[in-house]
């Protein structure tokens, strides 16, 4: 059983989210991703996280249901616009100064320090109860112009000067930061900024020493763009915080900035990359995500850019030190986008009356919510009761002795279903090769968002034994109802012959190799025994 401080970020700092409950907390020790046991019973049961609970339930409070937090970028203008700071406060649960803490606005002279806006932002999260990833310190952009002018052998003085003081400054109040941001071109090379050119590589690593040494509770980040995916940018940031680990300087997670473009498509490989740099003992954070149109916004570019917001929820619950998710503004009226991309936008969770959109209601299904009322601009359900299985493989060894399947069920429709009336079947074949007597099966629910107490699991035959499927692992749920537009969320499940022989799910009617979560017409439901979903063998 993993103990509560795995799900945390680091026993010895401050956890990122301020204001979680006793209780919650306790129950998030339960909640995190468990790893399958090689064989044997199932670990104790994830507290239950009801449907009807998830549909009302914040973004942050079903993040933190999977240990995470969810928050958002906000600036200073903003703060005075009530309606927008009504919907920030309650639904995130994590604050990101998008400009109030950076070196122009901070240290606009040299040594003369304006705290103010930062001030103004702790202050708000503070009073909401939600944890501050402040950024940033060491950027080559908002950069006031004396720093560039000064000669290079004043700048590590200015820098150290900066990040003490500032550091220093909010000492106690924030949960980390970005100490480093943008270090790298896109080429992988880095950029010859005033810091690189007066010190090269090391000014990184002075950095972060200065850093620790002026908030040693607080979690540092290097934060960069266009490393999400695999590249070579990914790869030169590997290679850096790689470096920085063996060197024993103090870092403590990488910032994955994640702002997306519909037209350039999902980066590729993102949980599998994130997952590396956790493997350096790293935790590993979604910081500044959006993801853009070409305007204007159509039906497909919106459920293209849903389902990039789903990827990206699913790559983090993917890496059990992916510690949270941070949208950059959670809604288009203070986006940064067209300002910066002229003819692009619509970029952020709710449009710009506040309202909203299907994306967030693909961030709610994906943390294993219900639906927030999110207008797709393409009309509405499928009507009641439509049911959508989607999988992804959780172990892609073919050949081993187990078999792994990750369900999830989404009720597309109009109208609350009862999940004791539902039924799953994952079809695939035994092969047992003597076949006399016939294979048994154990089966094991190893996680699941709602519990695996609700979740039950057998193996039975398939009659007939068509092609790729002379057998079926039947999924149910003993209660609970699935409201409309919610998701079952993640369902982890495993089973193996009794007599642990290897299959070769090569030839399995439902398998693919698809290690994210897709819609899954192989494998069917039943609501009442009727085929509701999926095309049987
Ligand atoms: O404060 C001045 C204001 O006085 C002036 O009237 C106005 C006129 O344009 O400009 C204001 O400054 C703007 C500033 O945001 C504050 O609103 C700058 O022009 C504008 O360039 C600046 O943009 C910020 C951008 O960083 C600068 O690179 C965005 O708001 C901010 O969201 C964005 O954030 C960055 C992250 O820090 C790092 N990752 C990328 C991300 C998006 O670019």
């Amino acid at each position: 059983m993993p103990s509560l401080l795995q799900f945390l970020p680091s026993p010895t700092k401050r956890a990122p989210m301020g204001a979680l409950p006793l209780l919650l907390v306790a129950a998030l020790a339960f909640a995190g991703p468990q790893p399958a046991a090689a064989a044997g019973p199932p670990a104790a049961a994830a507290p239950v996280v009801t449907s009807t609970t998830a549909a009302s339930m914040t973004l942050d409070a079903l993040a933190e249901a999977h240990g995470r937090y969810f928050g958002s970028a906000t600036d200073n203008p903003e703060l005075s616009d009530a309606a927008y700071t009504a919907t920030l406060g309650s639904e995130f649960g994590q604050i990101t100064p998008g400009n109030s803490m950076k070196w122009d606005t901070i240290e606009p002279q040299q040594g003369q320090f304006n705290f103010a806006k930062g001030d103004a932002v702790v202050d708000f999260a503070q009073q909401h109860g939600q944890s501050i990833h402040a950024h940033n310190l060491v950027w080559h952009s908002q950069l006031p112009s004396w720093v560039s002018a000064l000669p290079t052998g004043q700048v590590r003085a200015a820098m150290e000067n900066h990040i003490t003081t500032e550091a220093g400054h909010y000492k106690g109040e924030v949960y980390a930061w970005d100490v480093v941001n943008e270090p790298f071109n896109d080429d992988g090379t880095y950029r010859t900024d005033a810091f690189y050119n007066a010190m090269g590589t090391a000014y990184i690593g002075d950095a972060l020493r200065t850093a620790h040494a002026a908030d040693p509770g607080a979690e540092l980040y290097i934060n960069d763009y266009n490393i999400e995916g695999s590249g070579a940018k990914a790869d030169a940031m590997y290679r850096l915080v790689s470096q920085l680990k063996a060197d024993g300087v103090p870092i403590d997670g990488v910032g994955f900035q994640t702002h997306l473009a519909v037209q350039y498509g999902f980066p590729s490989g993102m949980r599998a990359n994130l997952q590396r740099f956790a493997d350096l003992g790293l935790d590993v954070a979604v910081t500044e995500l959006d993801v853009r149109v070409q305007l204007p916004a159509d039906a497909a570019k919106s459920a293209t850019q849903s389902d990039y917001y789903r990827q990206v929820v699913e790559a983090c619950l993917g890496v059990a030190r992916c510690v949270g998710i941070t949208v950059w503004d959670y809604t288009d009226k203070y986006s940064w986008v067209p300002s910066t991309f002229p003819g692009q936008g619509s970029a952020c969770l709710y449009d710009e009356n506040l309202q909203p959109k299907a994306a967030y209601d693909a961030v709610r299904a994906a943390l294993g919510g219900g639906s927030g009322g999110g207008d797709d601009g393409g009309g509405g359900g499928t009507g009641n009761s439509a049911l959508l299985v989607q999988y992804r493989n959780n172990d892609q060894n073919a050949t081993d002795n187990q078999i792994k399947p990750g369900l999830r069920l989404v009720n597309t429709g109009g109208g609350a279903v009862d999940l004791s009336t539902v039924t799953l079947r994952y079809w695939f074949t035994a092969d047992d090769p003597g076949g006399s007597p016939a294979a048994t099966f154990d089966t094991w629910c190893d996680y699941a968002v709602i519990g695996c107490g609700t979740v039950t699991h057998r193996v039975a035959a398939a009659s007939g034994s068509p092609a790729g499927a002379d057998h079926y692992l039947e999924v149910g749920f003993s209660s609970g109802s699935l409201a409309a537009g919610a998701s079952t969320g993640d369902i982890q499940l495993r089973l193996n012959k009794t007599g642990w022989t290897a299959f070769d799910e090569s030839d399995d009617y439902s398998r693919t190799t698809g290690a994210s979560y897709a819609d899954a017409p192989r494998i069917t439901a039943y609501l009442g025994g009727a085929l509701a979903y999926g095309i049987e063998p």
